[in-house]
């Protein structure tokens, strides 16, 4: 809306389409200085969009420009300065529109912007999570995990149409010795007691057996063999291996609150490889080496200084063959208008050779598929160890907020503590995950994850609680109507100004896909409405200041739980 009326005014001028403009005006970068419901346009924007030309003295030019805007009911004052022009939002209408808009579509605001219109009905295919079956669960799953969720809530937000998608390792040479192994060391007992445990078990010793042995490194091939070739004995024991596992892991998403749509697995994806392999042969893309094996070239001079394996000598197929069949297969399927792939920055690769191949087929659309990498988290470990299974730190969270919560005196109102522990915790370890860049590495560390003060999930909670039982308490249970008189003091200006750049840093997200814009914003907003709450307090104020205020509070707390439920954390209403 404010810049709505910054484009008008300039459009006016210049006689300009406002439509044409609005998207321009609109990519403005959050400003990374002091938040402001202003808007500055620099001399460079001014240029780069027409409105100043580029010789002579942009000083005076400026100037000139700024004297021709008049200020209106909505822009107080324009103000030339030396990088451009600054415009002043009048703050009363600032509150009005603000609070009024969150009050009637609390779950549109900011995603209704303007700066979303070209998203509104796009198809995005997000694969994530994607673990391997029987093999360690490890940390760098988590993380796909919730940054998969955090881009699939982000663009469903911004009502992208979204397509989420688990992509299992659930094939190749690794089944063959799980398969071999169980032969040999499994027990039917124990995979229906703890089938991860025994499976992970089975596999770790089968390892390391085999490393030693020449004829369990036979027999894993024979078992991989007769899987590939459709033997129904041993695809009778893959499909047991896989389906126990899949539901182990639907118990933790559920716990974590993610869902897909589909489970498709690299197995699903192998039947297809031949055909793969013969569009290859057909395009002149594939070539046998002396070992008789097949490689695509992936250099750039095309002199196979480098080149990808898609076919093993022995006619099995491999990790990327079943990711290009899978490719094909999705695009025929859900026809989407970008894929996402949300995996360790170790496998950019794999990748990029993935996409490159899939351009050299003839598919334009592989330039709409993204790799969105992420670092490694070191020394995730609990009580028992190092970290095999992602349960154990849901269990580990859980356990270590519900102590820390014993020791505060809220805690014994709760209905159900150990729920609100599970979902604080995870919370805990969502946002711990997501606020630097994901491209980094870093330590993880249970008492920084966990602490109430500082920038952490708990705090999230805890503000959120915090409003909730304020609305709570002083809920008439009326419409009442908000004077923006009285939300002119700077503790409630600083909060309106903050919620109005909500849809800017989703856009910011949304370009890079990157949450840590979302997390900053909402532990900017926890902490001045911290400050609002000593200095704006509700009991004991005139009866129309205190309605107003409650507005803001209200206000503050519904764009806290939307940006909170993007992020993947439920928002809990007492802690
Ligand atoms: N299962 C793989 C792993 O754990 C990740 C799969 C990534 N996705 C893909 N389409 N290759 O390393």
């Amino acid at each position: 809306f404010f810049r709505r009326k910054v484009a008008a005014q300039l459009c006016r001028i210049f006689g300009h389409k406002e439509d044409a403009f609005i998207p321009a005006i609109s990519a403005i970068p959050v400003s990374k200085k002091q938040i402001s419901p202003d808007l500055q346009l620099s001399v460079s924007f001014l240029v780069n969009n027409g409105f100043l030309s580029s010789d002579g003295d942009f000083k005076t030019k400026t100037e000139l420009l700024a004297r021709q805007l008049k200020p209106d009911g909505v822009i107080e004052e324009v103000i030339p300065s030396r990088g451009g022009i600054h415009f002043r939002i009048n703050k009363i209408i600032l509150a009005k529109r603000l609070l009024e808009q969150l009050q009637k579509d609390p779950q549109g605001f900011g995603v209704q912007s303007e700066l979303f219109r070209g998203l509104h009905g796009r198809r995005t295919l997000v694969e994530f999570s994607s673990p391997n079956i029987a093999k360690k669960f490890h940390a760098g799953h988590l993380r796909s995990t919730i940054i998969g969720n955090f881009i699939s809530n982000l663009k469903a937000a911004l009502r992208n149409e979204v397509i989420r998608v688990n992509y299992l390792g659930d094939w190749g040479m690794q089944f063959g010795l799980l398969g071999a192994g169980f032969q040999r060391l499994g027990s039917q007992d124990k995979l229906r007691d703890n089938p991860l445990q025994h499976l992970f078990d089975v596999y770790v010793q089968i390892n390391r057996e085999a490393e030693n042995d020449e004829a369990i490194q036979e027999a894993a091939r024979e078992f991989f063999r007769c899987l590939e070739q459709g033997d129904e004995q041993s695809l009778s024991l893959w499909k047991q291996f896989r389906e126990i596992t899949i539901e182990e892991y639907q118990r933790i998403y559920k716990r974590l609150g993610v869902h897909f749509d589909h489970y498709s697995g690299e197995s699903f994806h192998q039947k297809k490889t031949l055909d793969v392999l013969q569009q290859l042969r057909d395009r002149g893309l594939l070539t046998v080496t002396e070992k008789g094996t097949g490689v695509v070239d992936v250099s750039p001079a095309g002199d196979m200084s480098s080149y990808a394996t898609v076919q093993r000598s022995d006619g099995t197929s491999l990790y990327i063959t079943r990711d290009i069949a899978a490719a094909l297969d999705r695009k025929e399927k859900y026809d989407f208008d970008e894929m996402i792939y949300v995996t360790d920055k170790s496998q950019a690769v794999h990748f990029r050779q993935l996409f490159q191949i899939l351009q050299a087929m003839q598919h334009p659309w592989a330039e709409r598929c993204h790799h969105v990498p992420f670092g490694l988290v070191q020394g995730m470990s609990t009580r028992r160890g190092e970290v095999v299974f992602l349960e154990d730190v849901l269990d580990e969270a859980r356990n270590r907020m519900l102590r820390n919560m014993n020791q505060s005196r809220t805690t014994k109102d709760l209905d159900d503590p150990e729920e609100t522990a599970e979902k604080v915790g995870v919370s805990a370890l969502i946002v711990q995950d997501f606020q630097g860049p994901i491209t980094s590495d870093y330590k993880f560390d249970w008492d920084r994850v966990l602490q109430s003060r500082g920038d952490t999930g708990v705090f999230l909670q805890y503000t959120h609680a915090r409003l909730r039982s304020l609305i709570r308490m002083h809920d008439g249970g009326e419409e009442t109507s908000c004077d923006p008189l009285h939300l002119q003091d700077k503790r409630s200006i600083l909060i309106l100004q903050h919620l109005l750049r909500y849809d800017e840093v989703l856009y910011q997200c949304n370009q890079e896909l990157q949450p840590r814009y979302l997390v900053n914003f909402l532990m900017t907003l926890c902490h001045l409405v911290a400050s609002a709450h000593k200095e704006l307090p509700v009991k004991g104020s005139s009866p129309a200041v205190a309605q107003a205020r409650l507005h803001l509070f209200g206000g503050a707390c519904t764009v806290l739980a939307n940006g909170m439920a993007i992020l993947g954390i439920k928002p809990v209403d007492k802690m």
